[in-house]
């Protein structure tokens, strides 16, 4: 159940959190499992006066690292990061991974690409043998769109322009739409991200294709961790 995944959530960005040390240059993801990363990070800044500078991946989570007093630059800021945590949607063995599910996951490769080392936490409902059940969510530009998703239609991909709960368009930092892709089963990811980046009007992709370099993964025996 939902409180059971929440522990196993916690546990990870727990966990995650002892990989920032003082000085350091830190990427901070977006998401509910990130969220709770963030806290612990809060925590340590105040209780063991932690010194570290954040990058943040949504004005979501740099308004929650700011109200812990995280000092937080923009991207463009920094000459490298020294590593980045994030949550993902799912995981497979390949370290091939799904993410966007909190629409933010544009900044996130951008914040990922340029960064030493890339972590991701996650509950273990994540990891799978074939990623592809969880939406594959694509970061589309307004102008145009509807042909897009009609490309993706003739495709087979089975697109979903995402809406919010007032069933208007939802848009991400860069106010951009995100189409969800009903895939199932991405048995060639590869092929898969090479089509959609080519496909005009297309910023971005939630494939994070072996990109990533240790998973903590929370379990109620307590967090395992997946070094690629
Ligand atoms: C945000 O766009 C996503 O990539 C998140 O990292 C992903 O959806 C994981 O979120 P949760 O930790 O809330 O499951």
């Amino acid at each position: 159940d939902k409180a059971q995944q929440d522990a196993l959530k916690k546990a990870a960005g727990i966990e995650a959190a002892r990989l920032i040390e003082n000085g350091m240059i830190a990427g901070l993801g977006t998401g509910s499992t990130v969220k709770f990363l963030v806290d612990e990070l809060g925590r340590r800044v105040k209780e063991e006066g932690l010194e570290f500078t954040g990058v943040t991946t949504s004005r979501r989570t740099q308004e929650q690292a700011e109200s812990y007093g995280i000092k937080i630059v923009d991207v463009d800021d920094v000459d490298h990061i020294d590593i980045t945590i994030d949550g993902a949607d799912e995981v497979d063995s390949n370290f091939n991974g799904i993410k966007g599910g909190g629409a933010a996951l544009l900044w996130e490769k951008i914040v990922a690409t340029n960064s030493n080392k890339i972590v991701w936490i996650v509950d273990e409902s994540k990891v799978v043998n074939t990623i592809g059940a969880f939406p594959l969510p694509v970061e589309v530009i307004p102008f145009g769109a509807g042909h897009v998703i009609k490309k993706f239609e003739s495709r087979g991909y089975k697109p979903t322009l995402r809406l919010d709960a007032s069933g208007k368009e939802v848009r991400t930092d860069e106010s951009n739409f995100v189409v969800d892709l009903h895939l199932d089963l991405i048995e060639h990811p590869q092929a898969l991200a090479d089509d959609l980046i080519t496909t005009v009007g297309v910023v971005e992709h939630g494939l994070f294709l072996n990109m990533v370099d240790t998973v903590i993964v929370g379990n109620p025996d307590g967090p395992r961790v997946m070094t690629n």
